[in-house]
């Protein structure tokens, strides 16, 4: 009888401990939530993304790190402060925009010309240019809904499908933008007419960012009155001036920090595990990754792990056009940069990885009838990969996400698109890997001064998926490399 009082005193006071710091936990998270909130849109190389690589750095020294970080050099636009403007001479009027194609207009970012409509009904043929050479093309978007069910591989049924999706306007703005093809044409300028999207999730989206410096300036409108303005001005002949008010500032230089944390055991000194995020974004899901490997962080000093573990807070991934030739990201410059940290032919093999991108994303719901994009109390849906059918069943097994008794598992290898992110280098660069990158349709919004970006993230699901990391990273800590493949 005593006993069993004494042992269940003990576990009591284990879990009342355990309470106690998931607490701690939990504020913490919110802090880092609140910091990002309160910065906004980190477009890489700006002030506001300095403040949080600074913040990281400065992290990391406290837990007592040595960083090293690594420099890029580039060219970068400061956003326009004033919208950019697209007027239609004649009986002149200002139509309303809602976005412009980022780094577009890096050649001549004022242009005038007339309108031509080249928009398509066909939707697998390529737009023809042609009519619009030494002109301004008007020319069309669909934002597609999509259906996660059959976009993405899976390593077996999925224990509950995906709810139904709307279309992700990153993923259309990829598919369907081609600035590079019109200047290749001689347009001057284009405006897409954005249909299937609400004003709401079509205002201030950071689309296509992947491309380097489209050379004409490119502007999305999204409202039916602007789309109806321009068609008409085109069907009239009429001439327009795009202008995107935008600064251009050479040699601007961002940092991507690292810190290897030797293992402890001999027999694995020449083995190591990345885990990586990025750390610019355009709002407080994109990026957030930091908050997982900071926590981790912690943990690790604690707790040394076996293998070395090499943790990556990339720059570049807004703009990694620029930096890296297509299909590669931003991860590839610090890849290239460091072979003998994970190549195998020149110093350490990486046996194993994990990107972690867009932790606890609330759920928006579009009505295209009534036009309205609101936000609701549920979760955006995980975008989780697991590189093999191992670490597929090991990340069904450990994780406990958003939805917490809902794991879906994809496999990155199969599939109509690429993985996104930035866990795809790893996996091309042959590092077994496990990455989350959920990718709600609000992912690449600009939010203004007066939207508090706090509500768009969930902390308590955000926490689930960050121990849930913790779980799989110390699980695979535990695990022999051979095991992963
Ligand atoms: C715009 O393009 C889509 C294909 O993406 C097509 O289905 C639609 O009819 C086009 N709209 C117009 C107005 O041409
Ligand atoms: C649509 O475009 C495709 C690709 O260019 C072409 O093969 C097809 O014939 C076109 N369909 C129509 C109805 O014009
Ligand atoms: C833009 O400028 C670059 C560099 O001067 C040049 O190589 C390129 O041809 C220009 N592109 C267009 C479409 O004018
Ligand atoms: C580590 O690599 C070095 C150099 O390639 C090799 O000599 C050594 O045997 C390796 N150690 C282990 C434990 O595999
Ligand atoms: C590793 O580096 C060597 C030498 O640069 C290169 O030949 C090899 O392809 C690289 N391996 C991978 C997996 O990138
Ligand atoms: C959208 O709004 C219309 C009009 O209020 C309504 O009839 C319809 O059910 C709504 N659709 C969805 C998916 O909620
Ligand atoms: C998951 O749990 C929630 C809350 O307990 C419950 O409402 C939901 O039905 C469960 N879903 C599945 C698929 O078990």
């Amino acid at each position: 009888m005593r006993a069993f009082f004494l042992g269940l005193l003990a576990a009591t006071t284990f879990v009342a401990a355990d309470h106690g710091k998931a607490d701690a936990d939990l504020a913490w998270f919110q802090s880092e939530i609140d910091l990002l909130a309160k910065l906004q849109a980190r477009l890489t190389g700006s002030p506001t993304h300095n403040i949080l690589i600074a913040h990281i750095e400065s992290s990391l020294k406290a837990i007592g790190f040595f960083v090293q970080s690594d420099t890029i050099s580039f060219s970068y636009n400061d956003p326009p402060v004033v919208q950019p403007i697209l007027a239609v001479h004649g009986q002149l009027q200002s139509i309303q925009l809602a976005g412009a194609i980022p780094y577009s207009g890096t050649n001549l970012s004022t242009v005038t010309g007339k309108l031509v409509n080249v928009m398509t009904t066909n939707s697998s043929a390529a737009t023809d240019w042609a009519p619009a050479k030494g002109a301004i093309a008007i020319a069309n978007l669909t934002n597609t809904a999509l259906n996660f069910n059959t976009l993405f591989g899976t390593w077996s049924t999925l224990p509950v499908p995906f709810p139904a999706a709307i279309g992700v306007p990153a993923v259309s703005a990829v598919g369907g933008t081609n600035l590079a093809a019109a200047a290749d044409a001689g347009v001057r300028g284009v405006v897409y007419v954005w249909d299937g999207i609400s004003t709401e999730l079509a205002d201030a989206q950071y689309i296509p960012f992947q491309e380097s410096n489209p050379a004409i300036p490119g502007v999305f409108v999204a409202t039916s009155k602007a789309a109806e303005q321009l068609v008409a001005a085109a069907a009239s002949g009429s001439t327009g001036t795009l202008s995107l008010p935008e600064v251009r500032i050479p040699n601007v230089h961002s940092r991507t920090l690292y810190v290897v944390v030797p293992g402890t055991d001999k027999s694995l000194r020449n083995e190591t595990a990345i885990l990586s995020t990025h750390t610019d974004g355009v709002n407080a899901l994109e990026e957030n990754g930091h908050i997982a490997l900071l926590h981790y962080a912690k943990q690790l000093k604690a707790h040394p792990p076996r293998r070395t573990t090499i943790l990556l807070f990339v720059t570049g991934h807004m703009h990694y056009g620029q930096l890296v030739p297509a299909p590669q990201r931003a991860t590839n410059v610090w890849l290239s940069a460091h072979p003998e940290l994970w190549n195998g032919t020149v110093g350490k093999t990486a046996v194993f990885g994990s990107c972690v991108e867009h932790l606890g994303g609330v759920k928006f719901v579009e009505n295209l009838s009534k036009n309205t994009y609101t936000i609701t109390d549920a979760l955006e849906p995980e975008w989780l990969f697991a590189s093999s059918s191992s670490l597929a069943s090991l990340t069904q097994e450990l994780w406990s996400g958003v939805e917490p008794n809902i794991t879906r598992v994809l496999n990155p290898n199969t599939g109509q698109i690429p993985q996104s992110g930035e866990g795809r280098p790893l996996l091309v660069a042959g590092i077994p890997e496990v990455s989350l990158v959920t990718s709600p349709p609000w992912l690449l919004k600009i939010y203004g001064k007066d939207f508090d970006e706090r509500k768009l993230i969930n902390t308590e699901a955000l926490a689930r998926q960050v121990l849930s990391f913790e779980r799989i990273w110390d699980a695979a800590d535990q695990m022999g490399a051979s095991e992963f493949k």
